[in-house]
């Protein structure tokens, strides 16, 4: 059974009864128009030893600029609590924004380090938000477990740093990144791509692939493996915001010279659509099927 409710006060309640019944909570925090991407979330919870899995849907307003697709992001409801009940998910939480921010509202969760490179520089503020709602949510669930997906690495690394700073008795769990057949990481926003877009889209995985396999041949020059990455989507997307290589625990700017894992990024436009994803090398599988 998935109960599906409105209110922060119900989240709570309902999460409290599960911990006072012995179960161990795990939460999922999105924005819902749920993909295999986000199901996937589910599943590493209750590896994790979640037994009652709280699913949350909210397109949260704060961390999003003016100029972002806040008006037009996808929001389907009734097939995301479908979904989730076909994946045995035990509450799905999908609050108004009011009941989220009621008036007077004026707190802000800030993390520094590690959200000021990257999205941060491209999406001013937009951490911020992050980290506000999900501190809230954390607040309200109480979970063990919360999971969150490596596709959005940044956010990932930011709120394990939120969790440990604030010593925040949870767990934060990054999963890792699930992908179409052809390698296309899985995105809310891939369905604003027209058929031409989509096609174009796969420079992104191509350029990720390149450089993996230059790092798995013995390249540790970082401007070549970037070169490896970059190419592709140069050809082929609108404008990059950035390719770079990172350290993957603080995210600092990695050397000249790759040691033996390097996070790296990628963030480009298709049209009016802004697509991210990311491999580490050293660490992550060859990404995507195929070639
Ligand atoms: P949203 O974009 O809906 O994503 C919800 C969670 O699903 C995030 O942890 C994201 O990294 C993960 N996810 C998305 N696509 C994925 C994929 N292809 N493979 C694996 N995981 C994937 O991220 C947010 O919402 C929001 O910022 C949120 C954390 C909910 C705070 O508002």
């Amino acid at each position: 059974m998935t109960a599906l409710v409105h209110e922060p006060r119900a989240l709570r309640d309902a999460c409290d009864e599960a911990r006072a019944a012995g179960r161990r909570v795990g939460l999922v925090p999105t924005m819902g128009a749920l993909h295999a991407g986000h199901l996937s979330l589910i599943e590493v919870a209750r590896d994790r030893g979640a037994d009652f899995v709280a699913l949350t849907v909210f397109v949260n307003p704060l961390q999003f600029a003016p100029t972002d697709d806040f008006d037009r992001y996808p929001r389907t409801l009734d097939g995301d609590v479908a979904a989730c009940r076909e994946a045995g998910v035990d509450l799905v939480f999908a609050p108004a924004d009011g009941a989220m921010y009621p008036p007077g509202f004026s707190t802000e969760v800030r993390v520094g380090g590690v959200t000021s490179m990257l999205e941060g520089v491209h999406r001013p503020g937009h951490f911020d938000g992050v980290t506000t709602v999900v501190t809230k949510l954390l607040n309200l669930a109480g979970p063990c477990v919360a999971v969150f997906g490596r596709k959005d690495y940044q956010q990932w690394r930011t709120l394990s740093r939120l969790a440990r700073d604030l010593d925040l008795p949870v767990d934060v769990v990054g999963a890792p990144i699930v992908r179409e057949a052809d390698g296309l990481a899985l995105s809310s926003r891939n369905r604003y791509l027209s058929s031409a877009e989509r096609g174009r889209a796969l420079a992104l995985v191509e350029g990720l692939r390149s450089a993996w396999d230059a790092f798995e041949g013995g390249e540790r020059d970082a401007t070549a493996v970037l070169a490896c990455a970059r190419a592709p989507v140069e050809a082929r997307f609108d404008a990059i915001d950035y390719v770079a290589v990172a350290d993957p625990d603080d995210l600092s700017p990695a050397g000249a010279t790759l040691g033996d894992r390097a996070l790296l990024a990628v963030a480009a436009h298709l049209g009016e659509t802004r697509l991210i994803d990311n491999v580490v090398l050293g660490e992550d599988p060859r990404p995507g099927a195929g070639r």
